[in-house]
């Protein structure tokens, strides 16, 4: 048999303003940009192996456990449409994660821009094409294709201006490094719980937006404006803006999951404890002059963003509580 092997490797990312809802379900076009950072200490690498074929899935594992074949089937059927030379093969796709599934980063992200990478490399992709693919794997798997720091995914719109056809209106919608290297700044990530949540990220934003009330709306619109400010604050390195924007991003993303009941059922995710190490922290700032900021994604645990001069500060504080951490420095 006629097998080729392309092979690629990508990391998690933390949005500082998030992403939280889509205008696509199908292509996952994004209702608002959303900004990130490169989570460097994890990765996952993933082997795609190619042979003659249908445009077959026939396997694949993570770390060696056959997953979910029906779901990644379903991704290959969607970008078989804009690449019909995937219905020539067939594939078998191997994946390792160096991270353990409960420490606070999707490997979703990570893996679906790993095996884009891998089909890119098959396919002779650009970045922005790679990146296009990712995104219809997992939305947040976009901006873990760039190689920068910083990577923005914009909403789709060209010149303030929303294109009609969703040919291009999904073209436009890809992760792009914006700066290439930030460096003297730390994310610690925290570990509070490493259960599986109730409610996956999907499915909480899709319960947002199908039931806007116009609260959704106004986010949107703040957070648009936010996302702008963040991105030149960031270029010119002007480290309060981008701290105090991304509490407020990390608060208004619980704000409206909060907002919105499932068939009345509270969605969060949030713990009692995820608030209280938000509010040690600010402490820090106020009395250790530290400059920082937390965020949460879907799930409890904190994310601290700091200068790297002051981590000790924050590290001896999560150990005087137990907490467990991993840091990265950029
Ligand atoms: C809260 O990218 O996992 O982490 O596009 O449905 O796969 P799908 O969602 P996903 O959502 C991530 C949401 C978030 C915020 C963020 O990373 O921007």
């Amino acid at each position: 048999m006629n097998v080729k092997e392309f092979t690629a490797e990508a990391y998690p990312n933390l949005a500082l303003i998030k992403y939280w809802g889509k205008k696509d379900e199908e292509l996952h076009i994004p209702t608002k940009s959303s900004l990130s950072i490169a989570f460097r200490i994890f990765w996952t690498k993933t082997v795609l192996k190619i042979y003659p074929g249908e445009g077959k899935v026939e396997k694949i594992a993570i770390n060696g456990i056959p997953d979910d074949l029906k779901k990644i089937q379903n991704f290959f059927d969607k970008i078989k449409k804009f690449y019909p030379e995937i219905k020539k093969y067939n594939y078998i796709i191997e994946s390792e994660n160096n991270f353990p599934s409960g420490a606070g980063f999707a490997s979703s992200a990570s893996g679906y821009a790993a095996l884009a990478k891998a089909l890119g490399k098959f396919l002779n992709l650009s970045e922005k094409e790679t990146a296009i693919i990712a995104r219809i794997g997992s939305g947040s798997a976009t901006r873990s294709v760039p190689s920068g720091d910083i990577v923005v995914w914009k909403r789709g719109f060209n010149s303030d201006k929303e294109l009609s056809n969703l040919e291009e209106v999904s073209k436009r919608s890809y992760g792009e490094t914006l700066v290439q290297k930030f460096e003297g700044i730390s994310i610690i990530a925290t570990i509070l719980s490493n259960k599986i949540k109730k409610i996956s990220s999907r499915e909480g934003m899709k319960i947002s937006v199908s039931n806007d009330d116009g609260i959704y709306n106004a986010y949107v619109k703040t957070e648009e404006k936010d996302f702008k400010v963040l991105e030149k604050a960031i270029l010119k390195r002007d480290l309060e803006t981008v701290f105090d924007i991304t509490i407020k991003s990390a608060m208004r993303l619980h704000g409206i999951i909060l907002s919105y009941p499932n068939n009345g059922i509270p969605v969060f995710y949030l713990y009692d404890q995820s608030l209280e190490l938000a509010e040690k922290f600010i402490e820090l700032i106020r009395k250790e002059g530290v400059i920082g900021a937390y965020t949460f994604d879907a799930g409890p645990n904190p994310f601290f963003i700091l200068q790297t001069k002051d981590e000790e500060i924050v590290i001896s504080m999560l150990r005087k509580l137990n907490v467990n951490y991993y840091i990265y420095r950029l």
